[in-house]
Formats: C-alpha cells, structure tokens, sequence
C-alpha cells in the first residue's frame, strides 16, 4: 500500500512538472511573440523616419509642381526695359521678370547722369526742357521678337526720363503692346499720366496700355499687375 501510494505521488509529480514546464514554454513563446513586435516597431521606426524625410521630397515635388505652373505662365515674347537712377523702378522691373519670366533690357545712359542727386536733377530739367533723346547703351538690334514690351521708369520732371524716349523712338513698334510701369516720391497721378502721353508719342506704332503706377514696395499690386494685364 505504501509502495503504491509513492507510484501514484509519482505520477501526480510528472503530471504537474510537465504541466508547470508547458506554462513556462507558453510564457517564452509570448514572451518572444513581445519582443517580435518590438523589432517590428524598431524597424518601422526608420520607416517612419523615411516617411519624414519624404516630407522635404514632398515640399519640394509641391515647388516643382508650382515651377512647370509658372514656366508655363513664363513667356519669352516680353521685354522688360526698365531705367532706374536709385533702385526703385529696378526692383519693380526685376518683379515683373521674375513673374513673367521675359527679358531683361537696363535703359543705361551713354554719359551717365550725375550719383549727385541736385546734379542729377538739373541735367534731367534741361534735357527734359530741351526734348534731348540722349545716347543709350547697347540697345538691342531689334525688338521683333517681343510682342509685349514693358517699360520701367521714375517719374522725372513730371514725366519719363527722356532715355526712355531714346530707347522707345529706336523702333517699328507696330503692333506691339507696350506696358508703363512707373513710380515717384509724389506719387502724382497727373505725372504719371503726363508719362504714359510721352511714351505714346514715342512708341511708334505701339498699343500703348493703361500701365501702372503704384508705390515699388507694393509687391502685391505689381504681381496683380502681372497676372490681370501683362499676362492676359
Ligand atoms: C532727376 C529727378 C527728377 C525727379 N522728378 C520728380 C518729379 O517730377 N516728381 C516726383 O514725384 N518725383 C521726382 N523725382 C523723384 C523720383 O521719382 C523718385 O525718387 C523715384 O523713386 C526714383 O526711382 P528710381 O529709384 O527708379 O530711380 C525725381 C528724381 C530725380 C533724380
């Protein structure tokens, strides 16, 4: 009885030993389940950084998306012919570049005007009083290739530079349309009207358009500018 009491422990021991090591085995499995997600994670964390810097491929494929939409707004046909003493009409002109995409052409007098602003005022009174065309350099062979030509300038003596007239008196314009784009410490209306008549006397043959004078920090109207004229 003794000796079967032990058999029967025995066996109740073996049972409970491979019941105890079977839970152990589970536990291992899950735990190794655990760590299998964790490298999961590991590895999708590079993934996301990927993701991230897609991010910038992103930003860019936008950019790109919008440099076809401007190159095809771009159009070689426009001259941009700008004259500016102090910077302003530059930047003017240099806006309307940068939006339309045309070709730039500086309006440089043969003897340059005075650096000296007082200097500089009375030379442009007197060629202004005397209707002078001075010498400009360089101009262009031919403008046949443009069919837009804007014109950036200062409001000089209540009027345009009158090398602006030199540049615009040097060609047929016929059929062309031509753009003034100009500025002024006064921002006078009248001046600026008294300019667009000066440059219909001097654009032969020209559609002389309604232009715009805005102030040259006023980026936003010269971009309207752009797109609801110079561009239509
Ligand atoms: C020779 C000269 C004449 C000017 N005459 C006028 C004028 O009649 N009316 C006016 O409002 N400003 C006048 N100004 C001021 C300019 O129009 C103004 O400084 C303009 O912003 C200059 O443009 P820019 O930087 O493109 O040269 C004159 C400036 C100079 C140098």
């Amino acid at each position: 009885m003794k000796k079967y009491r032990k058999k029967v422990f025995r066996v109740i021991s073996v049972v409970l030993m491979s019941v105890l090591m079977m839970a152990l085995m589970a536990c291992g499995s899950e735990e190794k389940e655990n760590n299998t997600s964790v490298a999961v994670k590991e590895t999708e964390n590079p993934q996301e950084s990927a993701d991230e810097t897609a991010v910038p491929d992103d930003t860019n494929e936008a950019d790109n998306e919008n440099t076809p939409e401007s190159d095809s707004e771009k159009d070689s046909s426009i001259l941009i012919a700008y004259f500016s003493w102090s910077g302003n009409s530059k930047s003017e002109a240099e806006l309307i570049q940068e939006k339309t995409g045309g070709t730039f052409f500086e309006i440089v007098r043969e003897e340059p005007y005075p650096e000296d602003y007082t200097e500089c005022t009375e030379v442009a009174k007197k060629e202004k009083e005397d209707n002078e065309r001075p010498s400009i350099k360089n101009p262009p062979e031919s403008l046949d290739e443009y069919d837009k030509i804007v014109v950036c300038y200062p409001i000089w003596w209540h009027t345009a530079p009158m090398c602006v007239g030199t540049f615009l008196e040097k060609y047929d314009l016929q059929g062309k349309m031509v753009y003034p784009v100009s500025q002024s410490a006064s921002m006078d209306e009248d001046q600026f009207s008294e300019s667009v008549e000066f440059i219909k006397t001097c654009a032969n043959g020209a559609e002389v358009q309604e232009g715009l004078f805005v102030d040259a920090d006023d980026t936003n109207a010269v971009a309207d500018y752009v797109e609801g004229s110079i561009l239509k």
